[in-house]
């Protein structure tokens, strides 16, 4: 079957159908809107609708709390620059690094205008990932905002997400988590333990499109933002014409501007419908029992491993380093060519078996690592 030795889950994830799938949505789309009629906007944002209630249920958030992106990034941005004005003003915002290099590049491109001082919990000597006990250590009660990465891009470990947020709780700090990485695999509830906002992007275990990024933001706290960006869709009726009376919606409404560009999400929605009808603990022990056998392997090849071994501490990645002598694009150039679907940052061989990898798809990979090495 082919998808067998299909790694790159971290990245794009596939299941049997996708492309047919994605085509129909497109097609559905092309028909409502290429018809002389008045249907396109019940449609359309019907289908943006049903796309932000899969995610909500994903993340187990209530109404009115979660909204589109077309990134994480751009998502976060919206986030900090809505804020009470002030509140980030002579405080930090504490960030590991090994969070995903977009959010870094933002906050160091805002710390100025936004009057913040970023700190950024440095990793060990030799290390690939942050220490929890670090960045705990750095969290001190002047952190006006800290961005946990729930899971690394890089290495896939996993941070102590309810002992993080605990000790965020008591330095009285707003907590973010970039979810990205694990969503849709990993469990996850926005209120256990309760988090302030979550950004992430559908195209990994939801194997959703590019552009279908999305903002959780507690209900707590969204009367209290003042979106930068604003326009005739954060009103609660958008259709309010009257120019001197805007009043920004009650819910997350207000993070939406102008027309919403319903395309990514409606290209998304039947890979998040798929995603909602499987048994999600299938697709967990799956990842679990090839990500097993993945460690077993760069234990027999002697490929140093660079995800934490405790299922616990790691998420739906093994990353190993390979060695100097073997430059990672080769290695992924020769598995290729075997049709084994992997990808490298550097010399690290990144390896996200989900559902259409298989334990002879595995075997393979293994296999050809073997002759390689
Ligand atoms: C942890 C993490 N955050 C964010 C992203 C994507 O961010 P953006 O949607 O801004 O490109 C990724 C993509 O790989 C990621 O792994």
């Amino acid at each position: 079957m082919s998808g067998e030795s299909y790694f790159l889950y971290h990245s794009i994830g596939q299941y049997p159908g996708k492309a047919r799938d994605l085509a129909g949505a497109m097609a559905e789309f092309a028909l409502s809107w290429g018809t002389a009629d008045d249907g396109q906007w019940a449609y359309a944002l019907g289908k943006r609708q049903a796309f932000i209630d899969r995610w909500r249920a994903i993340i187990k958030a209530p109404e009115g709390s979660t909204t589109t992106f077309e990134s994480v990034t751009q998502a976060f941005h919206a986030l900090l620059t809505a804020l009470p004005a002030g509140h980030l003003k002579g405080r930090k915002v504490l960030v590991g690094a090994d969070c995903f290099p977009s959010n870094h590049f933002l906050l160091q491109g805002l710390a100025e205008s936004c009057g913040f001082t970023l700190k950024t919990v440095a990793l060990r000597q030799g290390a690939a990932h942050v220490e929890d006990e670090d960045f705990l250590n750095d969290w001190t009660p002047d952190v006006g905002l800290a961005l946990l990465t729930w899971v690394s891009s890089t290495t896939s470990h996993r941070i102590n997400l309810p002992q993080m947020v605990a000790h965020g709780r008591r330095m009285g700090s707003l907590i973010g988590v970039d979810i990205t990485q694990a969503a849709g695999l990993l469990p996850f509830d926005a209120s256990a333990p309760e988090i302030d906002f979550a950004v992430s992007t559908s195209l990994k275990w939801m194997c959703g499109t590019p552009g279908a990024g999305v903002l959780y933001l507690s209900p707590r706290l969204i009367a209290h933002c003042q979106p930068e960006l604003r326009g005739w869709f954060s009103q609660d009726n958008p259709f309010n014409w009257d120019i001197t009376r805007f009043a920004l919606a009650p819910d997350i409404r207000r993070f939406d501007n102008g027309t919403p560009g319903v395309m990514a999400a409606l290209a998304s929605l039947p890979a998040l419908d798929w995603h909602a009808a499987q048994d999600q603990a299938h697709i967990l022990a799956h990842n679990r029992k090839l990500t097993a056998r993945l460690i077993d392997a760069a234990d027999d090849l002697g490929l140093p491993l660079l995800t934490p071994r405790p299922e616990a501490k790691r998420g739906g990645s093994i990353m190993v380093r390979l060695p100097d002598t073997l430059p990672a694009p080769q290695v992924v150039a020769t598995l290729r060519a075997q049709g084994i679907t992997t990808d490298a940052r550097s010399q690290t061989l990144r390896l996200s078996p989900g559902i259409m990898t298989s334990d002879a798809g595995t075997d393979r990979l293994i296999a050809a690592l073997k002759a390689l090495l």
